[in-house]
């Protein structure tokens, strides 16, 4: 079962995304996002979402398709996101994965949305691709993924729907969860914080774009659940709540006393607060477990300051820093198939049609 062609279904957010990869080389990776239709919400609408879902799927499997240069009949097998994420919108994704497997009469494999972040990292993209950058890719260290991917590895996971750190000993077998949020996802907490100081949504461009004038030590705000000494519960987990609270309390003081806000400090802040707590797990996570290896996934690795920081710190610690390009880093159905691919090229059996949609499914 070398290089696999494998169809890959993401459904478990706002992106419709559909990946086709054969082996861990990209074909193609479409990805439609209802992020518009949320925007006068501040935040995902599931029943928006999984409308948006119906809406493109067809279209996006069929965009996809025509982007790869193949037919339907080559594939291999399906694989799609079964959790965790939006139970409607997850559904969309492992109705239409269910129905083209049946339809073509080929396997199926149901993944896990987290551990597929990590597969993101060992997909190289042709040459040809490869001259055209990803536009969109945001500045500060680009990493790729040209030399495969090392076990074990800790993956720091942060978007607006999770905020997770992975021991990964190895993708397909052995993932363990060492910590996540308690509260808000990281980019739910950029985007709470950039209403508070009347910024559009999405919150996390705004809030960097805005940063790059401010001072990031002109307000101490706090790093929730800082880390523990000892190997304590929550030593990984993050909470970003009282974060969030302790912004809206510090603007609305100045407001109330009749002064400005420095909206750019206050940007600055927050966001090196966010940086910094994640950072500074992750980084006690690798050396806890004695892995110098760190990769990072999700849409929140777009923010400069985040990238910047991680490269200082890993460089400081002797860790081998990750990031894959933007465009495989944000929820996109390409890590799906390439998990999938792994999932075949290591011998392991389909999923048998009975699996549902699991919106908390576990690593
Ligand atoms: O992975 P992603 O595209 O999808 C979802 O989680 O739905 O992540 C989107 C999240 C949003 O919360 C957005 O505000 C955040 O990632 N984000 C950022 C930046 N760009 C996007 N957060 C901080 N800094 C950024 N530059
Ligand atoms: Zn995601």
């Amino acid at each position: 079962r070398d290089n696999p062609l494998v169809l890959g279904i993401e459904s478990s957010c706002d992106e419709t995304g559909i990946g086709i990869v054969r082996g861990t080389t990209l074909l193609s990776n479409t990805i439609a996002s209802s992020m518009d239709q949320h925007a006068r919400y501040g935040g995902v609408v599931p029943e928006v979402a999984a409308r948006a879902h119906l809406e493109e799927m067809i279209p996006s499997i069929e965009a996809a398709v025509a982007e790869a240069g193949i037919r339907l009949a080559d594939l291999d097998a399906i694989a799609v996101t079964n959790g965790p994420g939006l139970a409607g919108a997850l559904m969309v994704g492992v109705g239409a994965a269910k129905a083209l497997a049946v339809a073509l009469g080929k396997p199926i494999y149901a993944v896990n949305h987290l551990v597929g972040h990590v597969g993101a990292d060992l997909l190289h993209v042709p040459a040809a691709d490869a001259a055209h950058p990803d536009q969109s890719a945001p500045a500060g260290p680009a990493l790729a993924g040209s030399e495969p991917l090392e076990y074990p590895t800790i993956a720091l996971l942060v978007s607006g729907g999770h905020t997770s750190l992975l021991l990964v000993r190895d993708l397909v077998s052995d993932v363990e969860l060492l910590g996540e949020t308690i509260d808000d996802a990281a980019g739910e907490a950029f985007d709470k914080v950039a209403r508070v100081l009347g910024l559009p949504y999405p919150g996390g461009p705004q809030i960097d774009r805005v940063a790059v004038d401010g001072n990031p030590k002109a307000i101490r705000f706090p790093r929730g659940l800082s880390l523990p000494k000892d190997m304590a519960k929550h030593r990984y987990d993050f909470s970003f709540s009282g974060l969030k609270t302790a912004v809206a309390r510090w603007v609305e003081a100045r407001q109330d006393a009749g002064e400005e806000v420095p909206i750019a400090d206050v940007a600055a802040s927050f966001r090196e607060a966010v940086v910094d707590v994640l950072l500074t797990k992750a980084v006690a996570a690798c050396h806890d477990h004695d892995v110098p290896r760190l990769l990072l996934g999700g849409g929140v690795i777009a923010n400069a300051r985040l990238r910047e920081v991680a490269k200082q710190r890993t460089d400081a610690a002797g860790i081998a820093l990750r990031i894959p390009p933007l465009s495989l880093c944000t929820d996109n159905g390409a890590m799906i198939a390439a998990l999938g691919a792994q999932l075949i090229m290591a011998g392991h059996a389909p999923s048998s049609l009975e699996f549902g949609a699991d919106s908390t499914l576990p690593v």
